[in-house]
């Protein structure tokens, strides 16, 4: 149950979001879910439980190499050098050896030091420190210019997307441009998708829970999503959405949904 990304590794399709569980509730929710079975597990600095994964990665009952960890830079490491340091911060808090996946957390357009930081994010891999570098919350205009002025394409670009907001433009530049769409708040986060009749009635009709049914929707696309969920039974039903399919009809149905974003606002998820 991988994709493989465009620099030749496997990424799990589906994985847990962390935001924003920390200390004990965190090092839980991630023991629980390894022991579910997923295997990639989303963080970032400005999350503040870094060592939270890290501890329960550690604790893990299976070796580190079959788990995918997610990182992410925040905002006041952007320029090379910083993120070189900031990355090296997480990679203390997490007492990783290595990240799976490292990502810019936002491209914060008003400082343009994204360039920068993503020359920073190349040596990384080169290094070995980082396995596979990408970005989160990235135009296509703004990944163009990673390309235009490092050769280096991001193999990931983590956005919010669920069937209210399905970013169908952005997932046709990266579809062409073998970059994976990873979806944040999945399920729509405070927003009301999964009471949404077009979504329950799918549900009911399938034995799913509604949850099931969006998850599908975006393993189906080919993107992967990272539900958060510190509950037992909601981290095992979301995990549970590689049994079943949705046919095109019941996929349009959903596509239906698409009449703008229906997630909150996008910066309670960063302290910038
Ligand atoms: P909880 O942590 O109490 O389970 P998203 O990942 O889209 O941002 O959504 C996260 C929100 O959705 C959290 O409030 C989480 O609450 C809730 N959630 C996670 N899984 C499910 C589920 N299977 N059914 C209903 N709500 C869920």
């Amino acid at each position: 149950m991988t994709v493989m990304l465009s620099d030749g590794r496997p990424m799990p399709r589906l994985g847990l979001g962390t935001y924003p569980m920390r200390d004990a509730e965190a090092r839980q929710a991630v023991s629980h879910a390894i022991s579910l079975g997923y295997r990639l597990i989303d963080t970032a600095a400005a999350y503040g439980n870094e060592a939270d994964v890290g501890a329960a990665v550690a604790d893990a009952p299976v070796g580190r190499e079959e788990l995918f960890v997610t990182t992410k830079l925040r905002g006041s490491h952007h320029g090379y050098d910083a993120a070189m340091r900031g990355f090296e911060e997480s990679r203390a808090r997490l007492g990783l050896d290595y990240v799976d996946l490292l990502l810019i957390h936002w491209p914060l357009p008003g400082r343009d030091l994204y360039v920068d930081t993503w020359r920073a994010f190349a040596h990384l891999r080169d290094q070995g420190l980082v396995r596979s570098i990408g970005v989160s919350n990235f135009t296509p205009a703004q990944i163009g210019r990673l390309a235009d002025e490092t050769g280096v394409l991001p193999v990931v670009n983590q956005v919010e997307m669920h069937p209210g907001f399905p970013q169908h433009e952005l997932r046709a530049f990266h579809a062409e441009h073998g970059i994976v769409t990873e979806s944040w708040s999945p399920l729509g986060a405070s927003s009301k998708l999964l009471d949404e009749p077009a979504v329950t009635d799918l549900a009911f009709a399938r034995g799913r829970t509604p949850a099931q049914v969006v998850l599908r929707w975006h393993v189906q696309g080919g993107a992967v999503p990272i539900p958060k969920s510190g509950d037992p039974e909601r981290m095992r039903q979301n995990f549970e959405v590689f049994d079943f399919s949705l046919s095109p009809e019941e996929t349009a149905r959903l596509d239906t949904l698409n009449g703008g974003r229906l997630g909150g606002d996008p910066d309670h998820h960063v302290e910038l």
